[in-house]
Protein backbone atom coordinates (compact mmCIF):
# COMPACT_ATOMS: atom_id res chain seq x y z
CA UNK A 1 0.00 0.00 0.00
CA UNK A 2 1.17 3.74 -0.79
CA UNK A 3 1.84 5.67 2.79
CA UNK A 4 3.31 8.42 1.41
CA UNK A 5 1.27 11.19 1.82
CA UNK A 6 -0.65 12.43 -1.79
CA UNK A 7 -3.44 13.99 -0.27
CA UNK A 8 -4.55 17.26 1.66
CA UNK A 9 -7.86 18.51 3.06
CA UNK A 10 -8.24 21.97 3.38
CA UNK A 11 -11.64 22.71 5.24
CA UNK A 12 -12.60 26.28 4.21
CA UNK A 13 -16.58 25.83 4.80
CA UNK A 14 -16.61 28.11 8.38
CA UNK A 15 -18.46 31.15 8.57
CA UNK A 16 -15.44 33.38 9.21
CA UNK A 17 -17.29 34.78 11.44
CA UNK A 18 -14.41 37.12 13.41
CA UNK A 19 -13.54 38.71 9.34
CA UNK A 20 -17.12 39.72 9.05
CA UNK A 21 -18.24 41.85 6.90
CA UNK A 22 -14.66 41.33 4.87
CA UNK A 23 -16.28 37.55 4.82
CA UNK A 24 -19.71 38.12 3.82
CA UNK A 25 -19.21 37.66 0.16
CA UNK A 26 -16.11 36.70 -0.36
CA UNK A 27 -14.91 33.15 1.49
CA UNK A 28 -12.47 34.48 4.43
CA UNK A 29 -9.90 31.97 2.88
CA UNK A 30 -10.12 33.92 -0.62
CA UNK A 31 -8.93 37.70 1.08
CA UNK A 32 -5.72 38.99 0.26
CA UNK A 33 -2.74 38.87 1.80
CA UNK A 34 -0.91 41.83 -0.04
CA UNK A 35 -1.14 40.55 -3.54
CA UNK A 36 -2.59 36.45 -3.43
CA UNK A 37 -5.39 34.94 -1.95
CA UNK A 38 -4.54 33.31 1.81
CA UNK A 39 -5.04 29.65 -0.32
CA UNK A 40 -2.57 30.65 -2.86
CA UNK A 41 0.15 30.28 -0.04
CA UNK A 42 -1.84 27.30 1.61
CA UNK A 43 -1.72 25.19 -2.11
CA UNK A 44 2.17 26.69 -2.45
CA UNK A 45 2.88 25.05 1.23
CA UNK A 46 1.27 21.81 -0.16
CA UNK A 47 2.79 21.40 -3.25
CA UNK A 48 6.05 21.94 -1.41
CA UNK A 49 5.29 19.28 1.03
CA UNK A 50 4.58 16.76 -2.12
CA UNK A 51 1.12 17.04 -2.33
CA UNK A 52 -0.61 16.08 -5.20
CA UNK A 53 -4.08 15.90 -4.62
CA UNK A 54 -6.33 19.07 -2.54
CA UNK A 55 -9.62 18.27 -1.04
CA UNK A 56 -11.43 21.28 -0.45
CA UNK A 57 -14.38 20.87 2.09
CA UNK A 58 -16.65 23.76 0.84
CA UNK A 59 -20.27 25.47 1.96
CA UNK A 60 -22.46 27.73 -0.16
CA UNK A 61 -21.17 30.72 -1.81
CA UNK A 62 -17.71 29.58 -1.79
CA UNK A 63 -17.42 29.19 -5.65
CA UNK A 64 -14.95 31.52 -6.36
CA UNK A 65 -12.64 29.25 -4.72
CA UNK A 66 -13.42 26.70 -7.79
CA UNK A 67 -12.87 29.70 -10.11
CA UNK A 68 -9.57 30.89 -8.40
CA UNK A 69 -8.39 27.44 -9.47
CA UNK A 70 -9.72 27.17 -12.84
CA UNK A 71 -8.56 28.55 -16.35
CA UNK A 72 -9.81 32.24 -16.84
CA UNK A 73 -9.52 32.81 -20.92
CA UNK A 74 -10.58 36.19 -20.63
CA UNK A 75 -8.17 37.48 -18.74
CA UNK A 76 -5.42 34.86 -19.74
CA UNK A 77 -6.16 36.08 -23.45
CA UNK A 78 -6.50 39.86 -22.46
CA UNK A 79 -2.77 39.33 -20.84
CA UNK A 80 -1.72 37.24 -23.72
CA UNK A 81 -2.53 40.23 -26.68
CA UNK A 82 -1.00 42.64 -24.62
CA UNK A 83 1.87 41.01 -24.15
CA UNK A 84 1.63 40.93 -20.04
CA UNK A 85 3.98 37.91 -19.55
CA UNK A 86 4.71 38.58 -15.79
CA UNK A 87 1.20 39.27 -15.12
CA UNK A 88 -0.35 35.87 -16.65
CA UNK A 89 2.59 34.25 -15.06
CA UNK A 90 0.99 35.50 -11.51
CA UNK A 91 -2.61 34.44 -12.80
CA UNK A 92 -1.18 30.79 -13.52
CA UNK A 93 0.80 29.73 -10.69
CA UNK A 94 -1.96 28.34 -8.47
CA UNK A 95 -3.33 26.69 -11.45
CA UNK A 96 -3.77 22.59 -10.90
CA UNK A 97 -3.44 20.00 -13.66
CA UNK A 98 -6.93 18.91 -14.06
CA UNK A 99 -7.98 16.25 -11.86
CA UNK A 100 -6.07 17.36 -8.56
CA UNK A 101 -8.44 19.36 -7.01
CA UNK A 102 -12.20 18.39 -5.56
CA UNK A 103 -14.70 20.03 -3.64
CA UNK A 104 -17.11 18.45 -1.80
CA UNK A 105 -19.93 20.31 -0.17
CA UNK A 106 -20.12 20.53 4.11
CA UNK A 107 -23.57 21.38 3.74
CA UNK A 108 -23.76 22.23 7.47
CA UNK A 109 -20.59 23.56 9.20
CA UNK A 110 -21.13 21.12 12.09
CA UNK A 111 -17.17 21.77 13.09
CA UNK A 112 -14.09 20.68 11.89
CA UNK A 113 -13.73 17.39 12.96
CA UNK A 114 -17.22 16.81 10.72
CA UNK A 115 -15.48 18.58 7.72
CA UNK A 116 -12.15 16.72 7.78
CA UNK A 117 -14.91 13.46 7.60
CA UNK A 118 -16.49 14.85 4.30
CA UNK A 119 -13.34 14.06 2.56
CA UNK A 120 -13.41 10.01 3.39
CA UNK A 121 -14.16 8.66 0.56
CA UNK A 122 -11.90 10.58 -1.47
CA UNK A 123 -8.69 9.56 0.65
CA UNK A 124 -9.82 6.63 1.17
CA UNK A 125 -6.84 3.88 3.08
CA UNK A 126 -4.01 5.93 2.94
CA UNK A 127 -2.40 8.77 5.53
CA UNK A 128 -3.12 12.55 4.58
CA UNK A 129 -2.71 15.77 5.32
CA UNK A 130 -4.97 18.47 7.27
CA UNK A 131 -4.48 22.19 6.67
CA UNK A 132 -6.35 24.78 7.94
CA UNK A 133 -5.65 27.32 5.46
CA UNK A 134 -6.33 30.38 7.69
CA UNK A 135 -2.73 29.49 9.32
CA UNK A 136 -0.71 30.78 7.33
CA UNK A 137 3.26 29.23 7.84
CA UNK A 138 6.33 30.79 6.71
CA UNK A 139 8.67 28.19 7.21
CA UNK A 140 11.59 26.41 5.01
CA UNK A 141 11.19 24.00 4.18
CA UNK A 142 7.64 24.56 4.49
CA UNK A 143 5.82 23.51 7.44
CA UNK A 144 3.69 20.95 5.85
CA UNK A 145 7.18 19.74 4.49
CA UNK A 146 8.45 19.65 8.11
CA UNK A 147 5.55 17.14 9.22
CA UNK A 148 5.71 14.56 5.68
CA UNK A 149 9.53 13.91 7.08
CA UNK A 150 8.63 13.76 10.32
CA UNK A 151 5.71 11.19 8.99
CA UNK A 152 8.60 9.26 7.37
CA UNK A 153 10.85 9.20 10.12
CA UNK A 154 8.26 7.65 12.44
CA UNK A 155 4.68 6.65 10.76
CA UNK A 156 1.76 6.84 12.95
CA UNK A 157 -0.08 10.66 12.85
CA UNK A 158 1.96 13.96 13.28
CA UNK A 159 0.44 17.46 15.00
CA UNK A 160 2.41 20.32 14.25
CA UNK A 161 2.65 22.40 17.08
CA UNK A 162 4.64 25.90 18.53
CA UNK A 163 4.85 27.70 21.49
CA UNK A 164 1.63 29.60 22.35
CA UNK A 165 2.47 33.36 23.60
CA UNK A 166 2.99 33.80 26.81
CA UNK A 167 0.05 32.93 29.53
CA UNK A 168 -1.97 32.42 26.22
CA UNK A 169 -1.89 28.86 26.28
CA UNK A 170 -5.60 28.24 27.76
CA UNK A 171 -6.87 29.74 24.47
CA UNK A 172 -5.62 26.75 22.51
CA UNK A 173 -5.62 22.87 21.95
CA UNK A 174 -2.21 22.18 24.17
CA UNK A 175 -0.47 18.60 23.69
CA UNK A 176 0.59 16.40 26.17
CA UNK A 177 3.72 14.94 25.75
CA UNK A 178 5.07 11.92 27.12
CA UNK A 179 8.77 13.46 27.56
CA UNK A 180 10.49 16.06 25.85
CA UNK A 181 13.68 16.29 23.93
CA UNK A 182 14.25 17.84 20.51
CA UNK A 183 11.26 18.49 18.42
CA UNK A 184 9.63 15.74 17.87
CA UNK A 185 8.04 14.04 20.89
CA UNK A 186 5.50 10.91 21.18
CA UNK A 187 2.23 12.50 22.90
CA UNK A 188 0.10 11.55 25.37
CA UNK A 189 -3.02 13.73 25.20
CA UNK A 190 -4.22 16.81 24.73
CA UNK A 191 -6.41 19.06 25.75
CA UNK A 192 -9.17 21.83 24.06
CA UNK A 193 -8.61 25.34 26.48
CA UNK A 194 -7.17 24.19 29.38
CA UNK A 195 -7.92 26.02 32.86
CA UNK A 196 -5.51 28.90 32.93
CA UNK A 197 -2.17 27.27 35.18
CA UNK A 198 -3.25 23.38 33.93
CA UNK A 199 -1.63 23.27 30.46
CA UNK A 200 0.55 20.22 30.21
CA UNK A 201 2.61 22.09 28.13
CA UNK A 202 2.67 25.29 26.25
CA UNK A 203 2.64 23.87 22.58
CA UNK A 204 -0.40 24.69 21.03
CA UNK A 205 -1.84 22.63 17.94
CA UNK A 206 -1.31 25.28 14.98
CA UNK A 207 -2.84 23.74 11.82
CA UNK A 208 -1.42 21.41 9.99
CA UNK A 209 -1.55 17.74 10.50
CA UNK A 210 -0.75 14.02 9.41
CA UNK A 211 -3.52 11.82 9.58
CA UNK A 212 -4.30 7.79 9.45
CA UNK A 213 -7.22 7.04 7.73
CA UNK A 214 -8.31 4.76 10.53
CA UNK A 215 -9.79 8.96 11.72
CA UNK A 216 -12.39 8.68 9.66
CA UNK A 217 -14.90 5.53 11.44
CA UNK A 218 -14.50 7.94 14.82
CA UNK A 219 -15.24 10.84 12.91
CA UNK A 220 -18.51 8.93 11.98
CA UNK A 221 -19.60 8.10 15.23
CA UNK A 222 -17.84 11.50 16.84
CA UNK A 223 -20.64 12.98 18.95
CA UNK A 224 -20.60 16.93 19.63
CA UNK A 225 -18.01 18.25 21.95
CA UNK A 226 -16.74 21.85 22.56
CA UNK A 227 -19.28 24.58 21.39
CA UNK A 228 -21.56 22.45 19.99
CA UNK A 229 -19.30 21.39 17.29
CA UNK A 230 -17.77 18.25 16.08
CA UNK A 231 -13.85 18.15 16.86
CA UNK A 232 -11.21 16.71 15.27
CA UNK A 233 -9.32 16.91 18.69
CA UNK A 234 -12.12 14.41 20.31
CA UNK A 235 -11.44 11.90 17.27
CA UNK A 236 -7.79 12.59 17.72
CA UNK A 237 -8.29 11.73 21.74
CA UNK A 238 -10.22 8.07 20.62
CA UNK A 239 -7.36 7.19 17.57
CA UNK A 240 -4.50 7.93 20.35
CA UNK A 241 -5.27 4.89 22.15
CA UNK A 242 -4.62 2.87 19.07
CA UNK A 243 -2.40 4.83 17.27
CA UNK A 244 0.87 6.41 17.91
CA UNK A 245 0.67 10.65 17.72
CA UNK A 246 4.01 12.76 17.89
CA UNK A 247 4.08 16.52 18.24
CA UNK A 248 6.33 18.13 15.81
CA UNK A 249 7.52 21.46 16.91
CA UNK A 250 7.86 23.39 13.21
CA UNK A 251 10.80 25.62 12.51
CA UNK A 252 8.88 28.79 11.61
CA UNK A 253 6.47 31.48 11.85
CA UNK A 254 2.84 31.59 11.75
CA UNK A 255 0.20 34.30 10.73
CA UNK A 256 -3.28 33.29 12.01
CA UNK A 257 -5.68 35.24 9.57
CA UNK A 258 -8.92 34.06 11.13
CA UNK A 259 -9.09 37.31 13.00
CA UNK A 260 -8.64 41.05 11.71
CA UNK A 261 -5.05 41.98 13.32
CA UNK A 262 -3.87 38.36 12.64
CA UNK A 263 -5.02 39.01 9.18
CA UNK A 264 -3.29 42.90 8.88
CA UNK A 265 -0.17 41.19 10.46
CA UNK A 266 0.12 38.56 7.47
CA UNK A 267 -0.64 41.61 4.88
CA UNK A 268 2.46 43.33 6.48
CA UNK A 269 4.85 40.73 7.02
CA UNK A 270 4.49 38.77 3.53
CA UNK A 271 4.27 42.76 2.06
CA UNK A 272 7.64 43.47 3.60
CA UNK A 273 9.07 39.90 2.45
CA UNK A 274 7.88 40.13 -0.97
CA UNK A 275 10.60 39.98 -4.15
CA UNK A 276 10.04 42.55 -5.72
CA UNK A 277 7.79 45.07 -4.00
CA UNK A 278 9.32 44.77 -0.49
CA UNK A 279 11.34 47.49 -0.49
CA UNK A 280 8.27 49.79 -1.67
CA UNK A 281 6.15 48.25 0.90
CA UNK A 282 8.47 49.22 3.49
CA UNK A 283 8.77 52.51 2.34
CA UNK A 284 4.98 52.72 2.17
CA UNK A 285 4.36 51.63 5.97
CA UNK A 286 6.68 53.83 7.37
CA UNK A 287 4.64 57.00 6.26
CA UNK A 288 1.94 55.70 8.15
CA UNK A 289 3.86 55.19 11.24
P1 LIG B 1 -12.32 28.28 12.48
O1 LIG B 1 -13.26 28.14 13.62
O2 LIG B 1 -11.02 28.95 12.70
O3 LIG B 1 -13.02 29.04 11.27
O4 LIG B 1 -12.09 26.84 11.82
P2 LIG B 1 -14.41 29.76 11.14
O5 LIG B 1 -15.49 28.92 11.74
O6 LIG B 1 -14.56 30.12 9.71
O7 LIG B 1 -14.12 31.10 11.95
P3 LIG B 1 -14.98 31.96 12.94
O8 LIG B 1 -14.70 31.37 14.29
O9 LIG B 1 -16.42 31.86 12.50
O10 LIG B 1 -14.43 33.34 12.79
C1 LIG B 1 -10.84 26.42 11.28
C2 LIG B 1 -10.99 26.00 9.84
O11 LIG B 1 -11.95 24.95 9.71
C3 LIG B 1 -12.95 25.29 8.78
C4 LIG B 1 -12.93 26.81 8.70
O12 LIG B 1 -13.36 27.25 7.42
C5 LIG B 1 -11.47 27.15 8.93
O13 LIG B 1 -10.72 27.13 7.73
N1 LIG B 1 -14.25 24.73 9.21
C6 LIG B 1 -14.67 24.93 10.48
C7 LIG B 1 -15.01 24.04 8.31
O14 LIG B 1 -14.64 23.84 7.14
N2 LIG B 1 -16.22 23.53 8.73
C8 LIG B 1 -16.68 23.70 9.99
O15 LIG B 1 -17.79 23.21 10.29
C9 LIG B 1 -15.87 24.43 10.88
Amino acid sequence: MDRRVRKAVLPVAGLGTRVLPGAKTTPKNMLNVFDRPILSYVIEEGRAAGIEHFVFIVGRGQGTIEDYFDASPEIETALEAKGKADILAEVRRDLPKPGQMSFVRQMAPLGLGHAVWCARDIIGDEPFAVMLPDMLMAAEPAALAQAVSAHDQVGGNIIVVEPAPEGEAHKYGIVDLEGQTGRLNRMRGMVEKPAPGTEPSNLFISGRYVLQPEIFPLLEKQGKGAGGEIQLTDAMAELMKVQPFHALEYEGVTYDCGDKIGLLRANVAFALRHPSLGADARAAIKTLL
